[in-house]
């Protein structure tokens, strides 16, 4: 019992004696910063004041630790000059401030240790402080790889899936996996449907490059998964732990065997005659088969899946088949049909055909039609203007005017483009007619003067101008212009020009009256005062003359 007793006490004290003697029983105490986190290639700062002494010559070494002993690595002498040691990890790099602080610059993968700042001064004693450098790298964003083949769906065995990798970061940094953005469990059994494979490569630099394997057994069901990967790592600083940077998403390649066969018409939607078309077959599988394309029992020759068809007839029209073969199925044989309609129109029929001449005021009638695979419009129209929608064109009494082409459009609205044409002329026969005649005018008797007489008429009616002059004869759109060029002289001023046209079917005549333009120009008036007084005087000197 007595024993048991003293060994307690002996125990209790040595722990005393361990735990508290530096603090208890040296003078002097040192204080530190306990962690200090630096990112790589930034400056760390060690403080390290103490207390306890106040004598001005002591002494300070800052040590680190190297494998099972101590290397000092900066000093302060009993003289305050401050030195840092040569031959260390930190040469260069390290300086001990006049605050005592440990200074080290372009923080390297290689220093995290443990600091110690270690005080003696005399007859007080001496004191330490132990201060943990941590460093911290961001990784490179990871980098997903696809396996250079396809997947084949249900396997026994796990296949590797992507591979992830992120370079340089320190410490090593954590690759997880996410599968349309929900996580993976790190699972690193080989034994499991899914695990990952992880190694960690230590660079020259110190730094960290890590790759993470991603095996699994895909199921159908995943070829539409997303896969991607984040790196976690930390910086300096208590905000900047567990950051994330992601990879790109990544869907993988998988091949799966195919249940159905597709098969549909994939350009145009609507066909008409004169159409390339395109009948697009495929499965649900992956990759596509062969395909074999036929109609009526005959072989096609398609390529890739697509069935192409130049320049299709209505007779193209039909029951198209497109078929595959999938050894591993009990049926062998997988096919589908589609049918093509091949949309047309007829030409438009014009009765009666050809030119139509019909007398003056007669009556004029024709029909037009077709047939077409849908329902269609037939419209007659003579330039822009629409004239019948039902296929029926009649004019009452045909006039100079109604003369002229008639086209007869064929339409098939459901069929955008499916559209046929045909045109009649229509001539219109009898006597001639003369428009309103414009009266010439001359500045002055003796001018030169150009009549214009408009003609109506088939056929073309001859001219005859009651003067002659220079002539000419332009036909413009429906009608015949004859024009005449003449002096007008006091005659034609007085009694005008007669236009006189006609054909085998009669005659026209109207008079054109030529005027000279009315002088009211103050110019004009005194010209003609001056005339009349000239009149006056040689009036006056006949009477002396013939007196
Ligand atoms: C044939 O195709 C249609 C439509 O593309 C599809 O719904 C059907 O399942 C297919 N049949 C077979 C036997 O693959
Ligand atoms: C059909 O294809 C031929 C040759 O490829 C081409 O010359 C023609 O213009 C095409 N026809 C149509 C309506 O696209
Ligand atoms: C119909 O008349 C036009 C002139 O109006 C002529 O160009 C065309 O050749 C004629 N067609 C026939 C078939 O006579
Ligand atoms: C085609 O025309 C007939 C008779 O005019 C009409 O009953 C039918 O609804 C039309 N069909 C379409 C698709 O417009
Ligand atoms: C009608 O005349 C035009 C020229 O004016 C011609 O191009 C067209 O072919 C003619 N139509 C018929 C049916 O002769």
């Amino acid at each position: 019992q007595d024993d048991t007793y003293n060994q307690l006490f002996c125990f209790c004290l040595f722990f005393v004696f361990v735990l508290f003697f530096p603090v208890c029983c040296g003078a002097v105490t040192v204080k530190v910063t306990p962690k200090v986190e630096a990112d790589g290639g930034t400056t760390a700062k060690l403080p390290c004041t103490f207390s306890g002494t106040a004598l001005s010559n002591f002494v300070v070494d800052w040590h680190i630790d190297t494998g099972n002993q101590r290397t000092r690595v900066a000093y302060r002498t009993i003289s305050g000059e401050r030195m840092s040691d040569p031959g260390t990890p930190l040469v260069g790099r390290v300086t001990l401030e006049e605050d005592l602080t440990l200074t080290i610059k372009s923080v390297k993968p290689s220093d995290p240790n443990k600091y110690y700042c270690q005080v003696t001064a005399g007859k007080d004693g001496s004191g330490e402080g132990e201060t943990i450098l941590e460093v911290f790298v961001a990784p490179q964003t990871p980098v997903i790889q696809k396996p250079s083949q396809a997947i084949s769906v249900d396997q026994e065995v796990s296949s590797e899936v992507c591979i992830s990798s992120s370079k340089n970061g320190f410490p090593s940094p954590r690759i997880i996996w996410f599968k349309d953005n929900q996580p993976l469990p790190e699972i690193k059994d080989r034994k499991e449907k899914t695990y990952m494979l992880l190694t960690s490569v230590k660079e020259t630099t110190g730094l960290y490059s890590i790759k993470n394997t991603l095996h699994m057994r895909p199921t159908k069901a995943d070829k539409d998964s997303i896969f991607h990967c984040t790196v976690e790592y930390s910086l300096a600083g208590e905000k900047n732990k567990n950051i994330q940077k992601k990879s790109e998403p990544m869907k993988i390649d998988l091949n799966y065997p195919f249940e159905k066969v597709m098969f549909n018409l994939f350009n145009p939607t609507v066909v008409k005659e004169g159409d390339n078309v395109t009948l697009k077959c495929e499965t649900d599988g992956n990759p596509q088969p062969e395909f074999e394309f036929s109609k009526d029992e005959k072989n096609l020759d398609g390529a890739d899946g697509s069935l192409i068809l130049k320049n299709v007839k209505r007779t193209d029209s039909g029951t198209y088949k497109c078929s595959t073969y999938d050894y591993d199925a009990e049926v062998f044989e997988k096919s589908n049909t589609t049918v093509l309609t091949v949309n047309y129109i007829d030409e438009m029929s014009v009765f009666p055909p050809g030119n139509q001449t019909i007398d003056l005021g007669k009556q004029v009638q024709w029909q037009c039609k077709t047939k077409a695979s849908k329902n269609h419009t037939v419209l007659w129209k003579k330039g822009d203007v629409v004239l019948s929608q039902d296929g029926t064109l009649s004019i009452a009494s045909a006039a100079y005017k109604d003369a002229g082409e008639y086209v007869c459009f064929g339409g098939v609205p459901e069929v955008p483009g499916l559209t046929a044409q045909a045109s009649v002329n229509l001539t219109v026969k009898g006597k001639p007619e003369i428009d309103t005649p414009h009266a010439g005018e001359v500045a002055k008797e003796g001018d030169e003067v150009t009549l214009k007489c408009s003609a109506n008429g088939f056929p073309k009616p001859q001219f005859t101008w009651s003067t002659s002059g220079k002539e000419s004869l332009p036909v413009e759109e429906n009608k015949v212009v004859g024009s005449l060029t003449i002096k007008a002289t006091p005659e034609i001023i007085k009694s005008g020009v007669k236009c006189e046209v006609s054909n085998e079917f009669g005659k026209d005549s109207k008079d054109f009256p030529v005027a000279v333009k009315r002088a009211n120009s103050a110019e004009g008036r005194a010209f003609s005062l001056l005339l009349l007084l000239s009149s006056l005087l040689l009036s006056g000197l006949f009477v002396v003359q013939t007196l």
